[in-house]
């Protein structure tokens, strides 16, 4: 029998010529990436759903199709897709981690850079054609050699950014819910706020991470400190950012995720020394093609009913549950 496969977003040439090769029954609905009624729709009779964080996998989707069995998500975020709806439906749920870690550290380095160097403003003078010429106290940032990074999560991302920052010749501390027995280890985020000069994200979205860095928890960040996100953005309270920024209570920060995507916040917009970019912390060639055949490889090993090491759910560490 042919397995139905939806992809709900858009693959790589190589990923998708995985799934013919299969000889798959491909359905491919990616543009715009499926959602709402017509990702119900075309989910209908499907085996397998490929899919992204474009798409959102709410249990209206896992009862539409009663012969899913595996989605498999192009990330390794999932907080687009309904975990308790995916067991209630007995569906499968795998990510790719471990092929964006590098992409993912490399653009919180850059954020870093961009903030403490003030790059916005530097390319804004040349942009808007208001450089005069070398000036000795234009544009002054900050040497990031010396300063303290604290990161938030200490999972593969965290660590490679660890790793990018000690090179930087950064002290890195990090904080996660279980002690690590790392050096910089801190057991209480309160402190890791109070004591570091750019703090970095690199916790999955939950009920426990939402608004994480709330208005209180943001305060005890010093003034001269850098809010990095490159994780999700409601782990951050976008409005109590604002203020923050607005108020000169934190010198900047560098934001890659946003709580309402692809909703911008307007205040964030024009907030002094932010640098924003739409989400492409792993969007890298290399990366996104190793994520693109991950996904599809999960696909194909669960609907042969083979265990898949990349399942997201602890219970279904063997595919088929
Ligand atoms: C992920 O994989 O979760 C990233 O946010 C997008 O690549």
């Amino acid at each position: 029998m042919r397995h139905r496969v939806v992809v709900a977003t858009p693959l790589v040439p190589e990923a998708r010529s995985r799934l013919d090769d299969d000889n798959f029954d491909v359905v491919v609905s990616d543009d715009p990436p499926a959602n709402g009624e017509q990702l119900r729709e075309v989910v209908s009779g499907a085996d397998a759903l490929v899919c992204s964080l474009a798409n959102s996998v709410d249990a209206s989707v896992f009862e539409a199709a009663p012969s899913l069995k595996v989605v498999s998500n192009v990330a390794v975020g999932f907080d687009n897709i309904d975990l308790d709806a995916a067991r209630r439906c007995g569906v499968v749920v795998c990510n790719t981690p471990g092929v964006l870690d590098a992409a993912t550290a490399d653009l919180t380095m850059l954020l870093v850079l961009a903030v403490c160097r003030r790059l916005r403003a530097a390319i804004d003078l040349l942009e808007t054609r208001r450089w005069d010429g070398f000036d000795l106290s234009s544009v002054l940032g900050r040497d990031v050699g010396g300063l303290t990074i604290g990161l938030i999560g200490y999972g593969r991302i965290g660590r490679a950014v660890a790793s990018r920052a000690r090179a930087f010749e950064m002290q890195v501390v990090h904080h996660t819910r279980h002690d690590t027995g790392e050096p910089g280890f801190l057991p209480n985020l309160d402190e890791l706020l109070v004591q570091s000069d750019i703090v970095s994200l690199h916790v999955p979205l939950t009920a426990s991470t939402r608004h994480l860095l709330d208005a209180r928890r943001l305060a005890l960040m010093p003034a001269h400190a850098v809010l990095i996100n490159t994780a999700r953005g409601a782990c951050v309270e976008e409005s109590a950012l604002a203020d923050a920024l607005e108020g000169g209570r934190l010198a900047g920060a560098g934001l890659d995720v946003f709580e309402d995507e692809p909703e911008l916040s307007e205040r964030l917009r024009v907030a002094p020394n932010v640098v924003l970019t739409p989400h492409i912390g792993s969007a890298t060639v290399e990366t996104r093609t190793k994520m693109a055949l991950m996904a599809v490889d999960a696909v194909r090993e669960v609907l042969a009913g083979h265990p898949y090491p990349h399942v997201v759910q602890e219970a279904w560490k063997t595919a088929g549950g």
